[in-house]
């Protein structure tokens, strides 16, 4: 397994171009099977979970062609083979889940794995389930696995979510636009990937109206046509390296990035003491001056603090000057990052859901592990303020979701390097 070594290396300056978003296209991609007609994204994101969702839809007979070494995806669902989304992708992947909706739509019936548990919290499904049942669909649970049929095809229906999840929303917006007639989904995600989705399947055909509010109205359709779609912004990408030239120093320009898709995540930089600029042709973000102030985070559904985002605040505020408490809501287990942060001189005391950082002057490198996507890549932002040198073992969470991590960072001045697995 691949280790990233980082050296503490001072300020850093210059530009990083931010990739189209994992999480969008974890729900683009799926969206395929909702037509007989090629669906192509432009501005995908390079990266292992990527691969594995292109695998899942290969499975049941989609063709997906990756060109431009990955950063178009050439998609055709004319002619399916299987529904059967198996454990041993599943199980990597949680957003494997999102071929169940339109699977459901497309040919009335899906045995999707559920996913199991994963490091930062059960992920269960019983959004996804009740949205899906009240739209007409049989779901029952069996050996593992969800097996879904809808006899009679889909029918509109009022949904009201107990929790405005993410992926429960994805799902049932993409079912429903093939329903026969009107679904009204209340307490549905705000988050941008929602948009995106909405943008892309109205491109197709889809009669969608609401999106990004936390009503979202769907008149189905018979069918839906291809389209070509570019992938949205990543905001968790570019959020996790507006906190490098915080963390360390400097000025940083992340080309392609949006102030708009970041929620109270600007603020609470603002209130911190990080300059945040948008510019014409990114973010512009340094550090005010001197040592940033510690600030309190409650994460929440957007346009709340987000949870993809609470790790990578947590390394900034090691090194703020004051005492945060960073309140995680969203997951039951998402503080792993902690403990290793310890291990680099970090005063950082978790009691269930809150975490406590005291700010010290400087984290000290040392060897850390990663456990989870995020978690990974706050070990990595504080390394680049550390003294000395920080070992970050299991970095294969990081190929998930960050594109050229090293590169990019080392464009700006970070000294880091990938050493090959033993
Ligand atoms: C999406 O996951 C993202 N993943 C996650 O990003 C992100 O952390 C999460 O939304 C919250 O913003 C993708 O988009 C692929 P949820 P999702 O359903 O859809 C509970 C990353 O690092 N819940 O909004 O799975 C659930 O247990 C990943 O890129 C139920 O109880 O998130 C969790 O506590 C990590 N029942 C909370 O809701 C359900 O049926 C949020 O889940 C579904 C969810």
């Amino acid at each position: 397994m691949d280790s990233i070594l980082v050296r503490g290396n001072g300020a850093l300056s210059g530009e990083i171009p931010i990739a189209g978003a994992k999480n969008a296209c974890l729900t683009l991609m799926p969206a395929t099977l909702l037509s007989e007609e090629p669906l192509t994204l432009t501005n995908a994101p390079r990266l292992s979970d990527i691969k594995t969702m292109s695998t899942l839809l290969r499975s049941l007979g989609a063709e997906v062609v990756s060109l431009q070494d990955g950063g178009v995806l050439a998609m055709s669902s004319h002619d399916l083979t299987s529904t059967w989304a198996d454990y041993d992708i599943v199980r990597k992947m949680r957003a494997s889940n999102l071929v169940l909706g339109p699977l459901l739509a497309r040919m009335g019936h899906a045995e999707v794995s559920l996913p199991g548990g994963c490091a930062i919290g059960a992920r269960p499904m019983d959004l996804h389930i009740h949205g899906l049942e009240a739209l007409g669909a049989e779901i029952e649970l069996k050996d593992g696995y969800l097996l879904a049929k809808a006899p009679k095809g889909l029918k509109g229906a009022e949904i009201a979510l107990r929790f405005a999840s993410v992926g429960a929303t994805e799902n049932i917006v993409m079912a429903a636009a093939l329903a026969r007639g009107t679904t009204v989904l209340t307490n549905a995600a705000r988050e941008p990937e929602i948009v995106d989705l909405v943008k892309c399947l109205r491109q197709m055909g889809a009669q969608i109206q609401g999106e990004g509010t936390e009503r979202i109205e769907i008149q189905g359709v018979d069918r839906l046509h291809g389209a070509t779609h570019e992938v949205v912004a990543d905001r968790i990408e570019l959020g996790t390296y507006m906190l490098a030239p915080a963390i360390a120093g400097g000025e940083v320009e992340c080309i392609g990035g949006r102030l708009d898709l970041l929620g109270a995540f600007v603020e609470k930089l603002d209130e911190a003491g990080v300059a945040v600029e948008q510019t014409n042709r990114g973010v512009k973000v340094s550090r005010k001056n001197g040592r940033v102030k510690a600030v309190d985070v409650t994460t929440a559904v957007f346009p709340g603090f987000p949870t993809d985002l609470q790790a990578q605040m947590m390394a900034l505020m090691c090194t703020a000057e004051g005492v945060s408490e960073l309140h995680e809501t969203i997951f039951e287990n998402r503080f792993m990052h902690a403990p290793e942060l310890v291990r680099m001189g970090a005063d950082i005391e978790v009691h269930g859901g809150t975490a406590t950082v005291t700010g010290v002057k400087k984290l000290k490198g040392a060897p850390v592990m990663a456990t989870d996507l995020r978690a990974s890549v706050s070990l990595i932002l504080a390394a680049m303020a550390a003294e000395g040198e920080t070992r970050v073992a299991r970095v294969y969470h990081l190929d998930r979701g960050y594109e050229q991590l090293e590169k990019k960072l080392m464009g700006v001045g970070a000294e880091i390097e990938r050493i090959s697995g033993e």
